[in-house]
C-alpha cells in the first residue's frame, strides 16, 4: 500500500473522488475502485483487460517482457532444474521443499493416486464417444460425492488434503477417461513410477503385456505438466475463484475450471491447433489459411497464435519449442507431414507483418500440441492434459482466496435493455411482435 491516490472527476458529479492506489511487489499499481458504487457509478471493463480481481502472491507475469515467475522463480529455471511435483509443492507451500519435505510430499501424492472403486461405475454412465473433457467435468465434480471426510473449506488441513487428492488423482482420472473412450480396461496406478511415468503407463499400458515407459517421453510429459501448472488469473483460474467465492467445495470448483478451460480460446486451443493442421492438410495450402486468418470477414484464426497477456513472446512456448525439437528428434519424427506443416506455418506467421504488428507469436498450445501428438496422445485428450497440469494452479488459487478474507464475487453491468414498462396482455399484443 502507498499514500498515492488517484483523483477522479465525473461529468455530472459535484464531488472529486479520491481513490486509493496500491503497489504490489512487481507490476502495475492498482486503483481501488471498490467504493465507487457509493457515488452511483460502476467501472466498465468487459474482458477484464484493466482489472485486478484479487491480491495474489503465487504467480507473476510481465507479458511485455515475456516473464513468468512462480513464487518468484523464473519458469525457464524451473523447467530446466525442477520437476512437476516440486513445482506443485512450491505453488502450494510458497517455498521449494527441502529433501525431507520433498520426499514426504511425493509419498503423499503417490499414496493418493487410486480413486474410489465406485468411480469406475460412474464412468459407465457416459457414452464411449463422449469428449474426454465432458467426462472430466463430470467425474472431477463427482469426487465431491466421494470425499465427504475433508470438504470443510474453513479447515486448512481439509483444504490441503483436497489439494493432495486432486493432484494425485487427476492423472488416474485422465487416463481412465482415455481408456474408457477406447473401450480398454482401466489401468491401476503404479506407485513405483514417478508422476509423469505413471500417467504414461496408465494411458498406454494394458494388462496383457509389460509397458516400458520411455524416459525421454516421460521427461517431455513432466515438462508439459510443469509449464501448465499455473498462469495467474486466467479465465479458468478466475472461474475457480468465482465458484469458490460462493463457498462451493473444491471438487465442484475445479470442475468449473475444467469447463472454462475447454473453450478453444483457452485450453481447447491445443486441440484446435492439431485440428487446424489437419484441415490445412498440405504445405501448399498454408498461404491460403494465413490469408484467411488475416481476413477481417473470416472468423478463422490461426490457433496457437496470440495471447491476451504475452505481447512479446510466451516464455513457456520458448521452453516447449526446445522440448519439441528434442522429442521429435528422439522419435525420428522430424518429417511427420503435420509437424512439417506446423514448422512452415510458424515460420510464415513469424515473418508476416499482420502477425508482427499485432504481436501474435506462437503460444504454449502451439508447441504442446506438437509434442503431445508426437508422444501419441490423441488430439481429444490434449485439453485434458492441460487440465491435469493446471489443477495445482486452480487449487492453490482457491486455497489462497479461502485463506484470506474474501467476499462472494458479484460483478455488475451496464444495463442496455428496456426501461420499466407495463405487462401487455396476450390479446393486446401485436401478431408481428418479435
Ligand atoms: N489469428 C489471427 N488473428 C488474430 C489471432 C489469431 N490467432 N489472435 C488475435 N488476432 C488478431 C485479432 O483479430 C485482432 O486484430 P485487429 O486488431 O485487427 O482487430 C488482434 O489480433 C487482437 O486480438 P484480440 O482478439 O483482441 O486479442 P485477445 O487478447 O482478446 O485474444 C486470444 C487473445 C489468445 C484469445 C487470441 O489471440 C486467439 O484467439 N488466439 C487463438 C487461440 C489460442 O491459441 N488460444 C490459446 C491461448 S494460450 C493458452 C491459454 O492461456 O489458454
Amino acid at each position: 500500500m502507498t499514500d498515492r491516490k488517484a483523483t477522479l472527476t465525473i461529468d455530472g458529479l459535484d464531488e472529486t473522488l479520491e481513490l486509493p492506489v496500491y503497489e504490489g511487489t512487481l507490476g502495475p499499481a492498482v486503483v481501488d475502485v471498490g467504493n465507487l458504487v457509493s457515488s452511483g457509478v460502476f467501472t466498465y471493463d468487459p474482458g477484464f483487460t484493466s482489472t485486478a480481481s484479487c491480491e495474489s502472491a503465487i504467480t507473476y507475469i510481465d507479458g511485455g517482457k515475456g516473464v513468468l515467475l512462480h513464487r518468484g522463480y523464473p519458469i525457464e529455471q524451473l523447467a530446466e532444474h525442477s520437476h512437476y511435483l516440486e513445482v506443485c509443492y512450491l505453488l502450494l507451500h510458497g517455498e521449494l521443499p527441502n529433501a525431507e519435505q520433498s520426499e514426504n510430499f511425493e509419498s503423499i501424492i503417490r499414496n493418493h493416486t487410486m480413486v474410489n472403486d465406485q468411480v469406475n461405475t460412474f464412468f459407465r454412465g457416459f457414452r464411449r464417444d463422449a469428449h474426454p473433457m465432458a467426462i472430466m467435468c463430470g467425474v472431477v465434480g463427482a469426487l465431491s460425492a466421494f470425499y465427504h471426510d475433508a470438504t470443510d473449506i474453513s479447515d486448512l488441513e481439509h483444504r490441503v488434503i483436497s489439494a493432495h487428492r486432486l493432484v494425485a488423482k487427476m492423472p488416474t482420472l485422465a487416463a481412465m477417461t482415455y481408456k474408457y473412450t477406447k473401450g480398454q480396461p482401466f489401468m491401476y496406478p503404479r506407485n513405483d513410477l514417478d508422476y509423469a511415468e505413471n500417467f504414461l503407463y496408465m494411458m498406454f499400458g494394458n494388462p496383457c503385456e509389460e509397458y516400458k515407459v520411455s524416459p525421454v517421453l516421460a521427461r517431455a510429459m513432466d515438462r508439459i505438466f510443469l509449464l501448465h501448472a499455473d498462469h495467474e488469473q486466467n479465465a479458468s483460474t478466475s472461474t475457480v475463484r468465482l465458484a469458490g467465492s460462493t463457498g462451493a467445495n473444491p471438487f465442484a470448483c475445479i470442475s468449473a475450471g475444467i469447463a472454462a478451460l475447454w473453450g478453444p480460446s483457452h485450453g481447447g486451443a491445443n486441440e484446435a491447433v492439431l485440428s487446424m493442421l489437419s484441415r490445412i492438410g498440405d504445405e501448399s495450402r498454408i498461404e491460403e489459411f494465413v490469408a484467411r486468418a488475416k481476413d477481417k470477414d473470416d472468423p478463422f484464426r490461426l490457433m496457437g497464435f496470440g495471447h491476451r497477456v504475452y505481447k512479446n513472446f510466451d516464455p513457456r512456448a520458448t521452453v516447449l519449442k526446445e522440448a519439441a525439437d528434442e522429442v521429435l528428434q528422439e522419435l525420428g519424427m522430424e518429417n511427420d507431414p503435420l509437424l512439417r506443416i506446423a514448422r512452415r506455418l510458424e515460420k510464415i506467421a513469424l515473418e508476416d507483418s499482420y502477425f508482427i504488428e499485432r504481436k501474435l507469436y506462437p503460444n504454449v498450445d502451439f508447441y504442446s500440441g506438437i509434442i503431445l501428438k508426437a508422444i501419441g496422445i490423441p488430439t481429444s485428450m490434449f485439453t485434458v492434459i492441460f487440465a491435469l497440469g493446471r489443477t495445482i494452479g486452480w487449487i492453490v488459487h482457491w486455497n489462497e482466496m479461502i485463506s484470506n478474507s474474501y467476499r462472494i464475487g458479484r460483478p455488475r453491468q451496464l444495463y442496455i435493455g428496456h426501461k420499466q414498462r407495463d405487462y401487455v396482455k396476450m390479446e393486446d399484443r401485436s401478431t408481428t411482435n418479435a
